[in-house]
């Protein structure tokens, strides 16, 4: 739980709370106290010295810091330079300059125990973003880190190390969230899933929006405007991460915990597949252009492994990430290898849909799962993905064709491999829809009696769409047509999980609005997953 959040006049340092949740400002004093540059070998000493050197004008660690992909025994810091974060050139005012970076990382917050420190260079080229992969560490455990540019100080995250490599260890605590739109709303759910302290959060994409202004109008009007065009270029995408990146709420969910993050649509394009774009009938000859640079700017952004880093138009994104034995933790990106949308795409009745040669994850990430699924001794197989997985019938029969609906083939061949593998227990994770979603995963959607194999749990929106209202999730029809759908809600929040060895406890967070700052949260529902039991039990939300 966290420190105090009160202020203890006696201390020299900040809270935990005040150092995650306020973004504060230390001393310099502090990092060089720690012997930040006695701890290098001459040569980085040499380095660092001249980057500490340089004389930057105005505060540096606007767009905060952030860590991620932890492992048993390392984890990537990340931070991101900007002077001027709205900057048009997207190089947020550093112009063009080589810049040196130092960063430690401690066993407490107040770095009396520093474990490991070091420094990067980052310049114009990487978007004057730093990634540092930290190795050595010890697993299961928390640390704190932070970094330093020559007279100035990052803001102080907190992050952890994952179980050792087959042990249960203790239960985690995992949230995640989609669909951040920054026009439609205030990021207060990302505030409140800072406060809830999660182990780990998993971001399933939409974490930026490529409109220009106004273009993409909530119910409730738009709140704030993007800066800058609809991104195409490299500096598009870096000034509009930037912005993103300058929310407070948004740092502190960073702050708080590692992020695993994978892209959806909206990071490059609406709805895209593949190397199409959203609207094929335009001619977009630089479309792949467009994605080798969306992908520049989303490495850039996010606290992913250097092996992530994009090769021109193409990004390898999906990967498992294991909790010990208690989680595995499967990312995939279902937008890179996807055949196209059926029947144009929308909510179609389609034949097409059902052609086991379409595919949704492309041959090779199908059969890299599969395997996963095979190989896989944890208690829990929690997929990180996207779009839509269980069927979801309208009124007039139609299904979305951009998810898994539309790639039925790909559906089944996913669900009958966890089965025929013998996974113990499967739970999809997915963003995309902004409502949130419980629902009971069938062999065959078509036949009430067919078994339930597996979980899906589908958050909301942290802004998407707008303040959204409350409403009886037994009243709405999609419920009484899709039998298998237990729980739907349509405001604003993000699902916090607790994830023992025993079950897995889902919370559903909402937010009152999104249009005014400050809203309070509160858990809609809550259902539980027993070990070896596929399906929702609803208990007293918590
Ligand atoms: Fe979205």
């Amino acid at each position: 739980m966290p420190a105090s959040g009160e202020k203890d006049p006696s201390q020299t340092v900040p809270s935990r709370r005040q150092v995650l949740l306020g973004g504060a400002a230390l001393g310099t004093a502090a990092f060089a106290a720690a012997g930040t540059l006695s701890g290098l070998a001459p040569a980085a000493r040499a380095a660092a010295a001249q980057g500490a050197g340089v004389s930057l004008r105005g505060e540096v660690f606007t767009l905060g810091v952030a860590s991620g992909e932890p492992d048993h025994h390392s984890v990537v810091l990340w931070t991101r330079l900007a002077t001027d974060p709205l900057a048009e050139d997207g190089l947020g005012g550093l112009g063009r300059r080589a810049v040196t970076v130092q960063w430690e990382l401690a066993e407490d917050e107040r770095f009396r125990h520093v474990v490991r420190r070091g420094h990067e260079t980052t310049d114009a080229e990487a978007g004057y973003a730093v990634h540092a992969e930290v190795a050595g560490l010890a697993p299961g455990r928390e640390y704190f880190y932070r970094f330093r540019c020559g007279r100035f100080l990052s803001p102080t995250g907190r992050t952890r190390t994952a179980q050792a490599p087959g042990t249960l260890g203790a239960a985690m605590t995992m949230a995640f969230a989609s669909c951040s739109q920054y026009e439609h709303g205030y990021f207060t759910a990302y505030r409140h899933l800072a406060e809830d302290e999660p182990d780990l959060v998993l971001h399933l994409g939409d974490y930026i929006y490529e409109y220009k202004p106004d273009t993409y109008v909530s119910p409730d009007g738009n709140v704030r405007d993007h800066r800058g065009p609809e991104t195409e270029t490299l500096a598009n995408y870096r000034q509009r991460y930037a912005q993103y990146r300058s929310d407070a709420d948004l740092q502190a969910a960073h702050a708080v915990a590692p992020w695993l993050v994978v892209p959806d649509d909206h990071e490059v394009d609406n709805n895209w597949a593949g190397d199409i774009h959203e609207k094929p009938h335009i001619p977009q000859p630089d479309f792949l252009r467009r994605r080798a640079n969306a992908f520049r700017a989303y490495y850039e952004n996010m606290p992913l492994r250097r092996r992530n880093r994009p090769q021109g138009s193409h990004i390898q994104l999906y990967r498992t990430v294991s909790w010990g034995s208690l989680v595995n933790f499967h990312m995939l990106d279902t937008r890179q290898y996807r055949d196209d949308q059926a029947c144009g795409d929308g909510w179609k009745i389609c034949e097409d849909a059902v052609d086991p040669a379409r595919s949704l994850t492309g041959d090779d990430q199908e059969q890299w799962l599969l395997e996963q699924f095979r190989r896989s001794r944890a208690r829990w197989d929690l997929l990180g993905q996207q779009v839509f997985f269980a069927s979801r019938v309208s009124a007039s029969g139609s299904t979305s064709m951009d998810a898994w609906d539309g790639y039925r083939g790909s559906r089944e061949r996913i669900s009958d491999g966890w089965v025929e593998a013998g996974v113990r227990n499967p739970v999809v994770l997915t963003g995309d829809v902004h409502t949130h979603w419980a629902n009971e995963l069938k062999a065959d959607y078509a036949n009430p009696d067919s078994p339930v194999i597996g979980t899906e749990l589908v958050t909301s929106s942290i802004t998407s769409g707008g303040n959204g209202a409350d409403s009886d999730p037994a009243e709405h029809p999609d419920l009484r047509r899709n039998p298998h759908i237990r729980f739907r809600n349509n405001q604003r929040g993000y699902v916090r999980t607790h994830i023992s060895r025993d079950e897995l406890r889902a919370d559903f967070r909402v937010v009152e609005y999104v249009t005014r700052p400050g809203a309070p949260v509160r858990t809609r529902a809550s259902f539980v997953i027993a070990d070896r039991h596929p399906g929702l039990s609803e208990v007293t939300p918590r």
